[in-house]
């Protein structure tokens, strides 16, 4: 949500924030806007809509040669997206540019006082009063640009992170964080403040994590960290672990087609290291004490979209696995509803970004309460695992398509991995068993990299149904989450109306919507698990195919049972039922980018939607 750039340095820094701005255009991407200094004067040029507008203007009307530049790509929240909300956002006497990721909360208090001093307003956005407000503030010492920075930072309520350049300032961009993503990318002669490592990675790996209410400033050749009040702070300096190729596409059409590719790796890269030869699962990132996770009680996962759903799988696997009662909620509904919470809670705060802002909103809830989170998280160094008790990281990569495939994969297996390790440190399942089930989820990766080769196949049923006005999804136990998520997938990229159901609710009402011709995809169980739910999907099959639908069934090889009630069949690998939904939600990713693409959408960029949520 809205993605940041600012550079100080001896390149071009136009090059390098547009290029910086065009890996995070995944975060947002309803305007773009840069401001460079040249000359001692501050020039922007900001276009409502993607990227390349910014770039087409640039071409039209380039910008001077200079060694410090900001640039932002957005995702609106105050303001429609047109030029004049675009950021930057300039004082009025034309020497303060600032580019604002959050929301401000007080924004009309401080606005309603601007006005009162004459200061008139430009856009509709909250962030512009930061720019004034720099701007007055400057007035008490136009030397101390940064003393401004801070007493504005001071007043402000609500998520920001900011990023402030000054005319009189060529060598520095200062910039600030609360509840807002900002990672410092540290060069040799250059620096790199950006939202995502992304937008430097191809400069540099060598980053600085920025904690809360922090205030970076950024020279070519030093960076200075201090809370609002000017006081030095810690940081936390790391090296990113991926290169510049990881967020390429690497000669796929789409991001989302190399990622839907990758996820074999992924899988195997986030299980790498967490099960020993003899099945023991090793999670030293859990620094919660045996003890502490003894004495559980209860488990609540909160996650918001895509997350959610892994959540969901997670609760049959822990609640199998360890017998403790979990439940899983909706990340912006979990603090509203004074959820019952104790020292014997863990929370599971499942987040691909780590700065899903409902998700974080929800934990700080849950530890105020002294409940403990652990965070299962594919973002080093961001917000939501920083602030928990414990983290797990997915290895998953970048994922820069906006609708997630890898990270879910991997978050599901995260989940597993934790769940299996609570029953091995609560002694609730012996040790053979754990073994026997790690063994079986070590093997998962070839067994989804075989689901790639249904790909062709599954396109083909896609384009089927490009002129279909509504797919609705149904599965039973752990493929009731995956139909959800094939839903969400087919919304979020087709713009289609899809529906996901427990296959036997649908008895209880949606039928309604069935229509003759209508495709229904359903997610069959193994008929090698529990026969029951077997035989109970396929009676909801015949209630479907008795009111006109036509059915697309993933099934598990050999399922011979449900052939004559499929019009098409997709096949998955034997494996655990647990662990279905990593090969189910292989066919159903591919439909909904097939379907997408069929349709003329831009599948990693899908309308109105952006990768990281930062606001709730
Ligand atoms: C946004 C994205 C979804 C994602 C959700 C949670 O809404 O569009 O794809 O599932 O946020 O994101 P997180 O980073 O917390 O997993």
């Amino acid at each position: 949500m809205c993605g940041i750039v600012g550079y100080v340095g001896e390149k071009q820094a136009l090059e390098v924030v547009v290029a910086g701005l065009r890996r995070l255009e995944y975060r947002g991407y309803d305007s773009a806007g840069v401001a460079v200094i040249a000359d001692g004067e501050l020039q922007t040029r900001k276009r409502a809509g993607k990227l390349i507008n910014l770039e087409d203007l640039l071409g039209e009307d380039p910008l001077p040669q200079s060694t410090n530049g900001i640039g932002h790509t957005r995702w609106a929240t105050h303001g429609a997206p047109n030029d004049v909300n675009a950021h930057p956002h300039i004082s009025s006497d034309g020497r303060v540019a600032v580019i604002h990721n959050g929301i401000i909360e007080n924004f009309s208090e401080l606005r309603a006082e601007l006005e009162a001093t004459g200061i008139a307003m430009m856009s509709e956005t909250d962030s512009e009063v930061a720019a004034h407000l720099v701007a007055v503030e400057l007035a008490v010492d136009p030397d101390d640009l940064v003393g401004a920075v801070q007493r504005v930072c001071q007043r402000l309520t609500g998520a920001f992170t900011l990023v402030i350049s000054h005319a009189d300032h060529p060598d520095m961009v200062v910039g600030a964080r609360r509840n807002s993503p900002l990672v410092v990318g540290v060069g040799k002669g250059e620096n790199f403040l950006a939202s995502d490592v992304a937008a430097f990675i191809a400069h540099t790996r060598e980053a600085i994590e920025l904690g809360q209410d922090q205030i970076v400033i950024l020279r070519s050749e030093r960076v200075d960290v201090t809370d609002f009040y000017g006081n030095p702070a810690e940081v936390n300096p790391y090296t990113v672990t991926w290169d510049a190729s990881a967020a390429e596409k690497g000669g796929y059409d789409l991001f989302m087609l190399k990622e839907i590719a990758e996820q074999p790796k992924a899988v195997a890269d986030t299980l790498l290291g967490r099960v020993d030869g003899a099945g023991r699962l090793l999670l030293d990132s859990i620094t919660l004490s045996d003890e502490e996770l003894r004495s559980i009680d209860k488990i609540v996962i909160i996650a918001c979209g895509t997350a959610y759903h892994s959540g969901m799988i997670a609760k049959y696997a822990i609640e199998h696995w360890t017998r403790v009662p979990t439940e899983v909620e909706l990340a912006s509904e979990f603090r509203y509803r004074d959820p019952i919470l104790s020292p014997r809670t863990l929370v599971i705060a499942i987040s691909q970004s780590g700065e899903t802002m409902d998700t974080l909103m929800a934990m700080r809830h849950a530890r105020e309460q002294g409940s403990k989170v652990l965070a299962i998280c594919n973002t080093q160094g961001s917000t939501i695992p920083r602030e928990s008790d414990a983290a797990v990281y997915t290895h998953a990569g970048p994922e820069i398509a906006v609708a997630s495939t890898k990270a879910f994969l991997t978050q599901v297996v995260a989940c597993y991995l934790v769940a299996l390790y609570l029953a091995q440190v609560r002694g609730d399942r012996n040790p053979e068993e754990i073994r026997a089930i790690a063994d079986d989820l070590v093997n998962m990766p070839s067994k989804i990299d075989l689901m790639l080769d249904t790909t062709e196949g599954v396109r083909g049923i896609a384009r089927e149904f490009a002129n279909s006005t509504s797919v609705l999804f149904i599965g039973r136990h752990v493929g009731f989450p995956v139909a959800l998520e094939g839903a969400l997938k087919l919304k979020e990229l087709a713009y289609m109306h899809a529906e996901g159901f427990a296959a036997g609710e649908l008895k209880h009402g949606p039928i309604a919507l069935l229509e003759d011709g209508m495709p229904v995809v359903v997610i069959v169980p193994s008929p090698r698990g529990r026969d029951v739910i077997h035989e109970k999907i396929i009676s909801n099959i015949l209630e479907v195919r008795a009111r006109g639908a036509r059915t697309i069934v993933i099934a598990e090889e050999g399922d011979e049972i449900v052939t004559p009630y499929a019009d098409w069949i997709i096949r998955t690998p034997e494996c655990p039922s647990l662990f279905q939904p990593l090969l189910a939600t292989v066919p159903l990713q591919v439909f909904a980018c097939e379907l997408a693409t069929t349709k003329g959408h831009d599948v990693d960029q899908p309308r109105n939607l952006a990768k990281s949520v930062t606001v709730e």
